[in-house]
């Protein structure tokens, strides 16, 4: 089965930039990205490349190659799912704020729509893709809506984890690790998973496509998830006892992951993960285990997240007690809001958690960072709901760049490793600060000797 028309529900970080490579390697299959939210549409049309929704080192590239050609980005929802052979679901799972599995289980809301969506619409037999990450057995929830249209249309449903990192989605999507799909194991599933295997395997080798049963799929995702962000915990959790003991964490983090069996990636301190997965992932493991009576399983998985809860909030509790115990009325300069560097995306940053801590203790927050907009800087605190909006504002600034965020500061807090923090005239920033002038930094991104030469009092993560 040659698939001609793909559509994608869910123009989001992943459905985006997955598309634009789908499109951009195999330009004989038209690929439509639809999403319900006009203005991400608009803003995946703007002429405009520095203003896509998304922003990726070379996304700007790829789009630009594809759009127009074999690439579409429409509110049409109706007619994209009519012409597809093929359709991924990439709309977001977010954590359940209500009713059973509050603040654990996968909101699988949108996906339910999107499969009741396709069930009304579609006339001719579809392939559809699990692309969002899901608990596991949902593919068996949407094959059940699917079931009932009673027009004879027939769906198979296969699951298709995306590995993709922010910030390096594009080389991720260029050169994965692995492609996994997961199908049903009878003639018809088979055939279907076919169809996905030779779109990757346009630009993929064929050794690095993994298929397998739908449930394993969908799992192994939740388990990479879990063991790459159990890893950031382990680490700093042994940031905090060399911290106690005069240990250097980055030491120990090289001695350890030169063992190859242990490997060095994923083995750096730092103020705590974030991202819009790691902590979604592992919450819903811990869930499923719970719900099928496991909860030695699910206690151990739910202490990653405890742990990085624990980073977060002795970051700022270092800050303060380092303050003399009092932040209040001080100017703290925070540089980097987005969960990592080279993305605006700041969904569960650390940053936003300490602010919130700091805030609580009543500190004025200067905010820089080179990507997010102060728009979503406020929104991210208000959503919290710790103080009243007008509270926010007040409290907190948000700055063009580090010299305006950092003058007149008591302290500074590195909160994400950006680039260009490396590059800035550390002297002129600490000329007009306030003495003493501190620096925190949960990144370990500026030399600390530089900094005290210069004149600053430093505190470095697991030193
Ligand atoms: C993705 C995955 O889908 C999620 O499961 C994974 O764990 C994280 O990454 P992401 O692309 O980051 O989500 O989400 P987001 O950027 O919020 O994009 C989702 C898009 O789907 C939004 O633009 C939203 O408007 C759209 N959407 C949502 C629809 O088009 N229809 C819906 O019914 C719901
Ligand atoms: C992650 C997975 O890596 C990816 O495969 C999956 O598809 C989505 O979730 P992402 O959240 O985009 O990707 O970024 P990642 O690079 O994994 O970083 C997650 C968080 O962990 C970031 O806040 C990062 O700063 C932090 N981190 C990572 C550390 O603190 N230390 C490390 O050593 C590595």
């Amino acid at each position: 089965m040659k698939i001609s028309k793909i559509c994608c529900i869910g123009a989001g970080y992943v459905g985006g930039p997955t598309m634009a490579v789908i499109a951009q390697k195999c330009p004989e299959i038209k690929v439509t990205v639809v999403d319900i939210n006009e203005q991400r549409i608009t803003d995946w049309n703007s002429d405009n490349l520095n203003k896509l929704p998304v922003f990726e080192p070379g996304l700007d590239k790829v789009v630009e190659e594809a759009r127009g050609r074999n690439l579409f980005f429409s509110i049409n929802v109706d007619k994209a799912i009519e012409e597809a052979e093929m359709i991924f679901i990439s709309v977001n799972t977010p954590t359940k704020t209500y009713g059973k599995g509050k603040d654990m289980a996968a909101d699988l809301k949108y996906i339910e729509l999107c499969a009741r969506q396709i069930a009304k619409v579609a006339k001719t037999d579809k392939i559809v893709v699990e692309k969002s990450t899901l608990p596991v057995r949902t593919a068996q929830a949407i094959k059940s809506i699917l079931s009932q249209t009673g027009k004879g249309v027939n769906f198979q449903i296969l699951s298709n984890p995306e590995f993709l990192a922010e910030g390096t989605a594009i080389q991720d999507l260029l050169n994965p690790d692995r492609i996994l799909i997961g199908g049903e194991l009878n003639e018809k599933g088979i055939e279907a998973i076919n169809a996905l295997v030779n779109i990757y395997a346009s630009w993929v080798s064929k050794d690095k496509i993994l298929t397998t049963n739908v449930w394993s799929s969908e799992l192994s995702k939740l388990v990479a998830n879990a063991f790459l962000a159990q890893r950031v915990s382990s680490i700093n959790s042994i940031s905090e006892l060399c911290e106690s003991t005069g240990a250097d964490v980055r030491e120990v983090s090289r001695a350890v992951g030169m063992d190859s069996r242990i490997g060095s990636k994923f083995l750096n301190a730092s103020v705590g993960f974030g991202g819009s997965c790691f902590q979604k992932d592992i919450l819903n493991l811990v869930y499923i285990a719970k719900s099928y009576g496991l909860n030695e399983v699910a206690d151990y998985w739910e202490q990653v997240i405890l742990m990085n809860n624990h980073q977060k909030s002795r970051f700022a509790s270092k800050i303060l007690s380092t303050l003399y115990n009092t932040v209040s009325g001080k100017k703290i300069a925070m540089l980097g809001w987005a969960f990592k560097k080279d993305t605006n995306d700041t969904r569960e940053s650390a940053a936003i958690y300490v602010a919130d801590q700091l805030l609580e203790e009543k500190a004025n927050i200067a905010v820089y960072d080179p990507k997010v907009e102060s728009n979503r800087i406020y929104a991210d605190l208000n959503y919290l709901n710790s103080r009243s909006e007008d509270e926010n504002s007040l409290l907190v600034q948000v700055h063009n760049n580090s010299y305006e965020a950092c003058k007149d500061a008591h302290a500074i807090a590195i909160m994400t490793e950006w680039d260009e923090f490396k590059d800035c005239d550390w002297q002129r920033i600490y000329d007009n600060m306030l003495k003493p002038a501190f620096i925190f930094d949960g990144r370990f991104l500026l030399d600390r000797e530089e900094l005290k030469k210069i004149g600053f009092k430093s505190f470095s993560i697991g030193i």
